[in-house]
């Protein structure tokens, strides 16, 4: 008998959609399913000010395929030069939804992003003022740290003391890792909320390192033990509004990724509807997966949730899903959780 799961229509809470080649070629891809997405700012430069936000925007939009709808959710990159001023106007003109945190150095794209916390004071206070949410990729990037440890050791050096200093920060947590991450956003006092990837749901470290080194799991924060992403697991199906989806789809040509300093990134939004609700199937809970990718995110943001609704079907044979898609910029693999998938969007 086919099983079919009807669901409001998802959206990613956190995106990478580049720029030019390689946005026209994966744009289509999230489109096709998410209504909306927060939209990352790590383009090289960064998307900085309101006026970058709004020009970028507008590539998006210029990029869409006639016939298909999406709503960019714009970020700004903060660095230590972001003037409170510039980020108060985007966000009331309802341009920008949120501000993105990067240690600087911590991944893809960083280097602009924050050294010394006491230089962005003045934006946090202003956003805990309107009310914009702060997305934090927490990682230290210390080196003495190891990588593996690097979102623990955010959560006490970092997050907790920023947070003490100013309480009303809204807070999302991006990208959760470990179960410390988990613990964290589940109990911490104040406005918080966790995203969760759906590579991290179906990758743990060893899918990376054994039986050769495999570059297309390798993203950041990297995947860690397998005990870390079962937590993750019962925290995606828990029913927790505190935690939702944010794929981290993060497009990378093969040239990038397959090379011996190969870019960090997993590619997952061609079939991450499929990847979930195989994940949310195992896990006895299909009935939680419209909450995790359609429901609680909205709601965090202050959005409604979509009106229409997307249907999955799981079929008795394997769904055959494309092992790479073609964009202007090369080939970009799409994840392989390594195993078949029997779930699709109708
Ligand atoms: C992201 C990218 O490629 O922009 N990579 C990743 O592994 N997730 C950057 C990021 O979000 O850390
Ligand atoms: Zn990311």
């Amino acid at each position: 008998m086919t099983q079919s799961l009807t669901i409001r229509r998802p959206d990613d809470w956190h995106l990478h959609l580049r720029d030019g080649a390689m946005l026209a070629g994966v744009l289509p891809e999230t489109a096709r399913h998410f209504a909306r997405a927060i939209v990352m700012p790590n383009l090289v430069p960064p998307v900085v000010t309101g006026a970058d936000a709004a020009a970028y925007r507008a590539r998006i939009m210029a990029g869409l395929p006639e016939g298909m709808t999406f709503q960019p959710l714009m970020t700004l990159y903060l660095t230590e030069e972001t003037d409170p001023a510039d980020v108060a106007a985007a966000h009331a003109s309802g341009l920008v939804n949120a501000v993105k945190l990067y240690p600087a150095g911590a991944t893809t794209n960083s280097a602009s992003g924050v050294t010394d916390f006491d230089k962005v004071r003045g934006v946090l206070e202003k956003m805990a003022e309107i009310g914009l949410p702060l997305c934090i990729h927490g990682e230290v990037t210390t080196h003495d740290v190891d990588i593996f440890d690097r979102e623990q050791v955010f959560l006490d050096t970092v997050l907790h003391p920023l947070r003490d200093r100013i309480p009303g920060l809204k807070v999302t947590l991006e990208h959760v890792t470990t179960s410390h991450g988990i613990d964290y956003v589940a109990e911490a006092s104040g406005d918080i909320a966790g995203t969760i990837t759906t590579h991290h749901l179906m990758i743990n470290r060893n899918h990376i390192l054994v039986g050769g080194i495999k570059p297309h799991y390798y993203c950041l924060p990297v995947a860690k033990r397998r005990e870390h992403m079962q937590a993750l697991r019962r925290a995606a199906t828990s029913g927790n509004p505190r935690f939702f989806l944010g794929t981290d789809s993060a497009p990378h040509n093969d040239e990038n990724k397959e090379t011996a300093c190969g870019c960090a990134g997993c590619f997952t939004a061609t079939n991450t509807m499929a990847c979930l609700a195989h994940v949310f199937e195992e896990q006895g809970a299909l009935d939680k997966l419209e909450g995790f990718t359609s429901l609680h995110g909205p709601a965090r943001y202050g959005l409604a949730p979509n009106d229409d609704t997307i249907t999955l079907v799981k079929d008795a044979q394997p769904v055959a899903y494309p092992a790479k898609i073609v964009t202007g910029d090369g080939p970009v693999t799409v994840f392989d959780p390594g195993h078949p998938l029997f779930w699709r969007v109708t």
